[in-house]
């Protein structure tokens, strides 16, 4: 069911890093996108994969975690990703297409028991340069992947905000707006 899924979902900062993706995932992916939307139809991103150790580890050295957890370091040492896709575009009005296949990956990424976090913070600049980007892209979004050995939960929205925060277990809770609260 669409809703299970979603609810399994969750953005994840912590890994069970003895878990490889092998590239052949990555590709099953990418490949479900041929079956998604496009602006135009111009199918205008392209996908950069990142599975080997040493490279994932340069990935991850451009990239910022949950900004709001401003104690915390994540991925915790030892908990990293196990692969990214990076997602480029040539041009801006392909960013919604952005969304599409960031979202159906990760979706194909949890029905395969595996999750992860989507990446907007990094460094553009270092990035393209590490990857060897072509020209013509920007890498737009980063999908950081892996087993996640974490617990996150979903909650609904209280008057305290819509800040996700860790419990004294480490436990991850994402608070959620009620639904009757998002439609206009
Ligand atoms: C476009 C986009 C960019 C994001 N960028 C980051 C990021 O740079 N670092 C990070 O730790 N989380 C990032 N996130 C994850 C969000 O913080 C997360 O989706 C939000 O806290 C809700 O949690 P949930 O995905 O479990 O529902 C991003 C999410 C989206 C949709």
């Amino acid at each position: 069911m669409i809703r299970d899924l979603l609810l399994k979902n969750r953005s994840y900062r912590s890994f069970d890093a003895s878990v490889a993706i092998p590239k052949e995932t990555l590709v099953a992916f990418v490949d479900n996108i041929r079956y998604t939307p496009s602006t135009r139809n111009a199918q205008g991103l392209r996908f950069r994969l990142c599975y080997e150790k040493e490279e994932c580890a340069k990935v991850l050295a451009l990239t910022k975690w949950a900004g709001a957890l401003k104690d915390r370091h994540f991925p915790p040492e030892g908990h990293e990703p196990s692969a990214y896709i990076v997602i480029c575009a040539e041009q801006d009005i392909f960013t919604r297409d952005v969304g599409i296949a960031a979202q159906t990956i990760m979706l194909s990424a949890t029905e395969m028991g595996l999750g992860g976090c989507m990446i907007g913070s990094f460094d553009e600049g270092k990035l393209t340069e590490l990857l060897a980007i072509p020209s013509n892209l920007r890498p737009r979004l980063i999908l950081a992947l892996g087993k996640p050995d974490e617990t996150v939960v979903i909650e609904e929205a209280e008057e305290n905000g819509l800040a996700y925060y860790r419990d004294e277990n480490d436990v991850h809770h994402v608070p959620k707006l009620k639904t009757e609260d998002m439609i206009l």
